[in-house]
């Protein structure tokens, strides 16, 4: 059985290593901490029957922005249990938080343009649009979507919308079609997967 739950300190190693099998993009240990000491209701592991993460989200909030907002600085699934709705159910604990207890108006994130799994999670399954696209944005070149999601009913909406995470997770939910990248007059991301691959990327440095 798999299961989602709020993340503890003990789960920040298996974090890591989730996240170095899994993307490029890596961050050391402190910056793990500083998310959980920071934003503990922020921060999300999938498990499986043994207790053994194969999932992730680490999210923070940027509080000196106004409006506050969230963002998701990783996710990840292992590829042994992907396509089970882990990452969906992830992704909605921890809006559900920053909305409850962080009042944050939406939530963004970066996304490798060639990453069409993460793309189509967050645009199809999640809602998100992009803003933007941001040239080289990664370590080895790649341009990233700069894409965002609004809690437009608020707290409410956010409930409404995780009434749909009663399900077990793995079950099915018909995603509501946003624009496409073609319908805010932005190139479509290509149509060869890939997932995680690339080079050494260039994450966001730790606060001093
Ligand atoms: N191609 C197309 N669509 C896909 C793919 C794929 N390879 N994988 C999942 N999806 C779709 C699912 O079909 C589902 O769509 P639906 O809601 O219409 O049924 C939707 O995406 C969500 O599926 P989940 O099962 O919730 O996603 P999963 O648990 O498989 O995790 C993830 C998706 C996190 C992108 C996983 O593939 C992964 O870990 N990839 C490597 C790491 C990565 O790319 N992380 C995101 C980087 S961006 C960031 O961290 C901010």
């Amino acid at each position: 059985m798999l299961s989602v739950r709020e993340a503890g300190v003990n789960d920040l190693l298996q974090m890591q290593q989730t996240n170095l099998w899994c993307l490029p993009e890596n961050y050391n240990l402190k910056y793990y901490f500083y998310h959980l000491l920071s934003w503990p209701q922020l921060l999300y592991v999938a498990e499986d029957h043994k207790g053994k993460a194969v999932g992730y989200v680490l999210a923070k909030m940027e509080e000196d922005d106004v409006p506050p907002h969230g963002h998701i600085t990783s996710l990840s699934v292992l590829r042994t249990h992907r396509k089970c709705g882990l990452a969906t159910k992830l992704m909605r604990s921890s809006h559900e938080r920053m909305v409850e207890t962080f009042d944050a108006a939406h939530v963004a994130l970066h996304v490798r343009r060639s990453n069409r799994a993460a793309f189509h999670l967050y645009s199809q399954t999640l809602n998100y649009t992009i803003r933007d696209v941001e040239k080289g944005y990664y370590a080895d070149g790649e341009d990233a979507y700069d894409m965002r999601k609004t809690f437009a009913e608020g707290k409410a909406g956010v409930k409404e919308a995780l009434g749909a995470d009663a399900a077990p997770v793995g079950a099915s939910e018909a995603p509501t079609a946003p624009p496409s990248p073609k319908d805010v007059g932005l190139p479509p991301p290509p149509a060869a997967p890939a997932e995680a691959g690339g080079a050494a990327a260039n994450p966001p440095e730790p606060p001093a």
